[in-house]
């Protein structure tokens, strides 16, 4: 190399040195204002907690398994979570079975206290205020429901008593989804829905009530599911693999039959025609192809919820 190419080259990698990567214009006091502003009050705004925040029909598959239950599913625009509660002595318990059970993990430290407190922060009270606010967790889009499915692992009928009554905080402020007189439904910012070990007859037939069904919806459309109304269950789920089968794995993509198809359209067409949401669970999520194929084709043929493990994926997908 010449001396004069040398002394260009330097030249060229001091310039590219002293430059910003990414080159945000303005004065430097204007860049000092957009560094700073986060001290004053000013720049924050009441229901900023889930500012930016965008909802995606998603559900948070097995919630309680996440490091931050609840909060991770939220930060990612799930609309919908799952808690499995077990009744011990008066108290609801988080877990997927016994042993993974703790004095501290509790359906109310988990669950109800944080969603009370999202809630509460995105209705605050102020002077500016000409009714009171319904508004939901969701910053971006205040009314939308948050679906809080509760399992029932122990006994169905004194668990979801229990679920009833741990409910209170969030019915005492009236943040919850309610039925009157069996025929008025007023959507509140969370909705709760009740499966696992759920008794149906604890739902069903009550004419007022704050909770609602996961109905059966494998099934909607036999003789005997026919009194089931989207008062009685917003959604529907079913196992996949149960109801539909496994995919087979083609050679570049995952493939569904004509006939796997033809199942999941009549379902999730039955469950759209009552108003109900469809919702899958068991579904793979493994190889990413067969995941994403699936995502696809649920979505195009119009299903209420996808069922998610991995939810920044999910909240890319969209
Ligand atoms: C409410 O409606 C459902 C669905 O039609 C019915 O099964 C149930 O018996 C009704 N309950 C009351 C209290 O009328």
């Amino acid at each position: 190399m010449v001396l004069s190419q040398s002394l260009l080259v330097a030249a060229a990698f001091t310039l590219f040195l002293a430059y910003p990567a990414k080159a945000v214009g303005g004065s430097s006091e204007l860049q000092n204002i957009l560094k700073n502003t986060h001290k004053s009050p000013a720049y924050n705004y009441p229901t900023d907690f889930t500012r930016g925040i965008v909802p995606i029909p998603v559900h948070s598959h097995n919630d309680y398994w996440r490091d931050v239950p609840f909060y991770t599913a939220l930060s990612n625009g799930c609309i919908s979570v799952e808690a499995d509660v077990w009744l011990y002595d008066g108290t609801l318990y988080v877990g997927h079975d016994e042993s993974s059970l703790t004095e501290e993990r509790t359906f109310e430290s988990l669950y109800i206290n944080p969603i009370l407190d999202v809630v509460e922060r995105q209705n605050p009270k102020s002077r500016f205020l000409t009714a009171p606010t319904n508004n939901g967790v969701f910053d971006t889009s205040t009314d939308q429901t948050l679906y809080l499915f509760v399992d029932s692992k122990t006994s169905g009928p004194e668990t979801f008593e229990a679920v009833i009554a741990a409910l209170e905080p969030l019915r005492e402020k009236g943040y919850l989804t309610t039925l009157k007189n069996n025929k008025t439904l007023t959507e509140g910012p969370v909705t709760v829905i009740g499966t696992g070990n759920t008794p149906y007859d604890m739902v069903g037939p009550v004419g007022d009530r704050d909770y609602f069904y996961d109905g059966p919806l494998a099934t909607l459309s036999e003789a005997e599911n026919a009194g089931i109304t989207s008062l009685i269950s917003p959604i529907a789920s079913t196992s996949f693999s149960s109801a539909v089968g496994e995919l087979s794995l083609g050679d570049s993509q995952a493939v569904l039959s004509d006939e796997q198809l033809d199942t999941l359209r009549s379902q999730i067409s039955f469950a759209k025609e009552k108003g109900i949401l469809a919702r899958y669970w068991d579904t793979p999520a493994y190889p990413i192809r067969a995941r994403n194929l699936l995502w696809m084709t649920l979505l195009d043929e119009g299903v209420g919820l996808l069922n998610a493990d991995d939810l920044a994926a999910a909240a890319e997908y969209f």
